[in-house]
């Protein structure tokens, strides 16, 4: 049955293109939605979890982006409206907005009660909390969609995480722990005992020197089977691959850390050195850059690994629900290790 709903409810707004303290907007009169498209359903937002995504696109010109748009897309909660699907009343779950879809609807998790497709939760494993869920859709998925999906990771190959601390890393390492691989990575050395804490073998400090130096001078043998580079789409780590990367590996990029337009020219850079053809001097390795996307079996792998206590999702910091300004500040730091959550509880 489904539960009575108020009319109205608190929501965090992106009403003009910018950074975060200009466009961001504390509604208390947001329409609580009462009938729901085929599909989705109505979800209690009880915590919700920043991206980077949920920054960069606040500065997308609205031919691409619908505004007044909800901000974010990761959370977790309780369903009030089922809607016909799988979900029950009271279900707990996590999940996400998918971006494509906001950027659309304008829907979005920093609120109250959000509309979210079916596809894009699942049941909360009750071994963690809302707050620890929140931040797994997004993330998770991308670590999943890169290890499993693109780079075909198998039990006892060896993978290269780049930016272990990030959280798309964290979850990286992570899943191809459960799997069964070696992992090495990136990090500053203040966070090497974090990332070990999570099964990483050898951490390559990358303010010390060139990363690709590093790698080179330690002659990995046998060579790594992925490189999975979740903080930048590195130009030199990629370049100078051959040397530690399998002939048959694959280099897998989250793509360039581009904030804005200004940004574009780097971007070009790296597509020229990347994409030079082999037969013409360029890398004699794959590279893979993709944007990944949402779909329920991955998120379920998601939730049986933290079941089975195989993952443990990377919490950073949690912020009261009017506070959000502050949690972008942290998420704007870059330095993060892990999930930004904001508590609507
Ligand atoms: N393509 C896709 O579908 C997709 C999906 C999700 C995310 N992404 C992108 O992936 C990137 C990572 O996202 P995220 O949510 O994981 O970010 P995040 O958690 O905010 O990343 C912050 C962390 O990255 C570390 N870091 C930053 N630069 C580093 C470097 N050069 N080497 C090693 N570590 C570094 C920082 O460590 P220090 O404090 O030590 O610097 C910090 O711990 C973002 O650019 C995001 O837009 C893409």
């Amino acid at each position: 049955m489904d539960l009575p709903l108020p009319q109205f409810q608190k929501g965090w707004q992106i009403v003009k293109g910018g950074v975060p303290k200009d466009v961001l907007k504390f509604r208390d009169d947001l329409p609580v939605p009462s009938e729901l498209p085929k599909g989705h359903v109505l979800v209690k937002v009880l915590t919700a979890a920043l991206n980077p995504v949920g920054y960069k696109s606040m500065s997308l010109p609205s031919f691409v982006v619908k505004r007044p748009r909800i901000a974010e897309h990761d959370l977790a909660g309780e369903i009030v409206l089922a809607n016909d699907t799988e979900f029950n009343v009271g279900n707990e779950v996590f999940g996400l907005v998918p971006a494509e879809l906001s950027f659309k609807t304008g829907w979005g998790s920093m609120q109250e009660y959000a509309i979210v497709p079916a596809e894009g939760l699942v049941l909360k494993p009750s071994n963690i909390d809302f707050t620890t869920a929140a931040g797994i859709g997004l993330a998770g998925q991308t670590a999943y969609e890169a290890l499993i999906e693109i780079g075909k990771l198998e039990e006892g190959q060896r993978v290269f995480v780049n930016g272990g601390s990030s959280s798309v890393g964290t979850f990286a390492i992570q899943i191809a722990k459960a799997k069964g691989a070696r992992v090495d990575c990136s990090a500053s050395a203040n966070n090497f005992d974090y990332v070990k804490s999570f099964g990483v073998e050898q951490v390559f400090d990358y303010h010390a020197k060139p990363l690709e130096q590093q790698l080179i001078e330690a002659h990995i043998s046998p060579p790594y089977n992925i490189i999975f580079d979740c903080v930048d789409a590195t130009v030199p780590l990629f370049v100078n691959s051959a040397k530690y990367l399998a002939p048959n590996g694959v280099y897998v990029s989250t793509g360039p850390n581009v904030h804005d337009i200004s940004g574009l020219p780097k971007l070009l850079h790296a597509v020229f050195r990347i994409y030079w053809p082999r037969l013409l001097g360029g890398v004699p390795r794959s590279f893979k850059m993709f944007l990944f996307k949402s779909e329920k079996y991955k998120l379920q792998y998601l939730a049986d690994l933290v079941s089975e206590g195989k993952l443990k999702p990377p919490v950073d910091s949690v912020f009261a629900f009017p506070d959000l300004p502050k949690a972008y500040e942290r998420i704007l730091s870059g330095h993060a290790k892990g999930k930004i959550v904001v508590q609507l509880l």
